[in-house]
């Protein structure tokens, strides 16, 4: 096939629009009469609302409204399996239940913003309390089994071995150890925000979201009316990460009170409200044993994790990572009164890896065996849990080629070994993994008169550089200039798929795959259905031809002698456009073989002998994703998720008081999230091994990489350089003093 584009390391066909302001995000629409909503959160985290006195609040300037359980904005319960799982079960305002602190219990809307915020303020609310429970660690011992087909354990034993700990037993040695991590939160640069409009029966809502399909189905479901009749538009979002995979209160509220006002409102939740009113990471507690044989080879692999969300499981990582004939990776979960979780970037693996990749390190390190030693001993070329052979998989490039990037042969392996001045410097490896997932993505496809091709895929852009790898996808398989596409996302009325899976949009790093497939096919109808119209029009210059005659080759028919570009040929015959739509259809090879993408991640961290600072200093990563669609795009996924997990490893981390279930650290000055100078240069090197078993460009998602094992390499460089291990995330200068 023609690689016009692929691999080019292209700028965002939207980089110019987002860096000088003119990319319209959701709160940046200011529709005539627009309303401002503002929410009063509830200050217990379980109980009921005795009282509520809106009257100062309704008396104050400006206010339209003051909605709470007593003056509700109707909301039916999500019924979609997705809101379900990841969403919210239970809509904000429904009842006088408090079932966490920080939840919505009333909502001002005002002619202006900061009249909403200051009636807010007046609202005055009286609970009848009871004490919550908000203490994650207290409640580890007796979690109970989850009752999602998400949770269910995974066991594999080989034959003649009765369960685990027979395994472990029989196993030369054993290393077993806790791995803990806080709350996280997405924090997206957009926070979760609507503007909301109806004319009539039927709603217009800007809104950004990871799938605009779904977004429409989780509104329509919750406002009570048809699917048809509510249009997300969402070209702009502004980070996702998981937190807008499904629909939260605070959009559906924007909705019910347009409705009942009759005029536009906005919703902008704040930071600090962010915190609780959608969805977070889970806290984890993981328990790692790991069995071998004294030449480091992998014998039993034995994980319990404890978290507060049925969905998201860090038992799960050995799935995935290497090959050990016995594996029992369990999970259970604690119930709080907290707000909700959702799953959040690599989902149960981020934790899980940071897990099963420091047990790893100290494995190597009891065995002594070099790190990347220890992970080839233990390679595996098919997925442990399916059995299927990986149709493409180089992580053994990724340890050769990082390690010689990266300089590895100068790692000293006795910890504390390397100083520099007051700083102690340290070297740590770990494996990067993410089972792949793509779509059946639907893609329209439509040849216009004016000489551009419209591409459009109902899927999101969430920052990731998806709509310029959407106009890639057209400009690749059309033969075209990229500035010939009119790329086209973020709206919910663009063709879905028959299956519904496409309601899923950006998650699960399946954008990339799923629209260069959903192109691939939708092009190539598009073509087809040129063709027919060459050959059926009667003004046309291929009228009467046989169809198997005219080629279409880089935007040109050609055929009996004849030639014309589609622009030429549908301007000729009087045709606005001529389109395809189609969902695309995935492999057969999907069945009999594994996909994965992997990486090798390499850092180095300089730890401040009397402060206990730790630093970054230094980054490699060597991915083998496949063909990679955008080289500027893709590196940029890969470094943000560095940049994501140094967070993990280091600053970030929600703190719930257990006496009252409040995060004590709900607003960006006490919950830290790295800035550029804590981040050094980050080397990314991509393979280029097109896996293309998995669909015809070979390219796998990757989004989530590196929301994986960077943490855990991490913590290695940090044990190698000070000789401390840290196991519970994040690793605060008072841990290493
Ligand atoms: Mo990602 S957590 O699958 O949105």
């Amino acid at each position: 096939m023609t690689r016009t584009s692929l691999g080019a390391p292209l700028d965002r066909v939207d980089g110019r629009a987002k860096v000088t302001g003119a990319a319209r995000y959701a709160a940046d629409n200011n529709p005539a009469g627009l309303a401002h909503g503002y929410f009063v959160l509830s200050t217990i985290a379980k109980g009921t609302i005795r009282s509520i006195d809106a009257a100062r609040a309704s008396a104050a300037p400006g206010v339209l409204a003051v909605y709470s359980h007593a003056n509700p904005l109707r909301l039916l319960p999500p019924r979609s399996y997705i809101a379900q799982f990841i969403g919210e079960p239970q809509r904000a305002m429904q009842d006088a239940v408090v079932r966490h602190y920080g939840q919505i219990v009333a909502m001002v809307v005002a002619e202006t913003f900061e009249q909403a915020r200051d009636a807010a303020a007046l609202v005055t609310v009286e609970y009848d309390a009871q004490p919550p429970a908000a203490d994650f660690l207290a409640g580890v011992p007796g979690a109970r089994d989850p009752q999602t087909p998400f949770g269910h354990p995974v066991t594999i034993l080989a034959d003649g071995v009765p369960d685990i700990d027979a395994a472990l037993a029989a196993s030369e040695v054993t290393h077993t150890a806790v791995y803990t991590q806080p709350p996280e939160h997405h924090n997206p640069m957009e926070p979760h925000s609507a503007v909301a409009m109806w004319d009539g029966g039927k709603l217009t809502i800007h809104s950004g979201s990871q799938g605009p399909a779904l977004h429409a189905l989780d509104l329509a479901e919750g406002l009570g009316v048809p699917q048809e009749d509510v249009h997300v538009i969402g070209p702009y979002v502004g980070g996702g990460f998981g937190g807008k995979a499904t629909s939260w209160s605070p959009t559906l509220l924007a909705a019910a009170a347009a409705r009942a006002l009759r005029r536009p409102v906005k919703v902008v939740t704040t930071r600090e409200q962010l915190f609780t009113v959608t969805g977070h990471r889970t806290a984890s507690h993981l328990t790692v044993t790991l069995g071998a044989r004294r030449d480091g080879t992998l014998t039993a692999v034995k994980n319990l994790a404890v978290t507060t969300f049925e969905i998201e499981n860090p038992a799960s990582p050995p799935t995935a990572a290497y090959k050990c004939p016995n594996l029992d990776l369990r999970l259970k979960v604690v119930d709080l009164d907290i707000p909700r979780r959702t799953i959040m970037r690599a989902p149960g693996y981020a934790a899980g890896t940071f897990g099963l990749e420091c047990a790893m390190d100290e494995l190597a390190h009891e065995l002594g065996l070099d790190p990347i030693e220890l992970r080839m001993r233990n390679y595996a070329t098919a997925s442990p849990d399916k059995g299927l052979p990986y149709a493409s998989k180089h992580l053994d490039e990724c340890y050769r080629v990082g390690a010689e990037r990266f300089g590895w042969s100068r790692r000293k392996a006795e910890p504390r070994s390397v100083t520099d001045g007051q700083w102690l410097v340290g070297m740590g490896m770990a494996t990067c993994v993410l089972p792949s997932s793509q779509h059946a993505g639907a893609a329209r496809v439509r040849f216009r008169a004016n000489g551009t091709v419209e591409v459009a895929c109902n899927t999101a852009d969430l920052g990731t550089g998806a709509m310029t790898v959407l106009a890639m996808a057209g400009a690749d398989r059309l033969g075209l200039p990229v500035g010939r596409i009119r790329p086209a996302l973020g709206d919910s009325t663009l063709p879905v798929a028959a299956e519904g899976d496409s309601f899923m949009g950006a998650v699960g790093s399946a954008a990339t795959s799923t629209i260069l497939s959903a192109v691939h096919d939708a092009a190539g109808e598009a073509i087809t259905a040129l063709i027919a119209h060459a050959v059926s029009d009667a003004r046309s210059p291929f009228h009467g031809m046989d169809a198997q005659d005219v080629r279409y080759s880089s935007g040109v028919l050609e055929g009996g002698g004849r030639r014309a570009g589609f622009g030429e040929l549908l301007t000729t015959t009087g045709t606005p456009g001529v389109e395809a739509v189609t969902t695309a259809t995935l492999g057969e090879d999907t069945e009999r073989y594994a996909f994965i993408t992997s990486g090798a991640h390499f850092c180095e961290v300089r730890v401040h002998r009397l402060t206990g600072e730790a630093r970054l200093s230094r980054v490699t990563c060597v991915v083998d994703a496949g063909t990679i669609v955008n080289g500027k795009t893709a590196r940029g996924q890969i470094a943000g998720g560095v940049v994501m997990s140094a967070g993990q490893a280091l600053l970030e981390g929600a703190y719930v008081e257990p006496a009252t279930g409040r995060i004590a650290n709900a607003n960006f000055a006490d919950y830290l999230v790295p800035v550029n100078a804590d981040i050094p240069a980050v080397d990314v090197h991509f393979l280029d091994h097109p896996d293309t078993r998995y669909n015809p460009q070979g390219a796998r998602g990757l989004g989530e990489l590196t929301g994986t094992g960077v943490a855990a390499a991490i913590a290695n460089a940090i044990y190698n350089a000070t000789g401390t291990r840290v196991r519970d995330l994040p690793i605060t200068p008072d841990k290493l003093l």
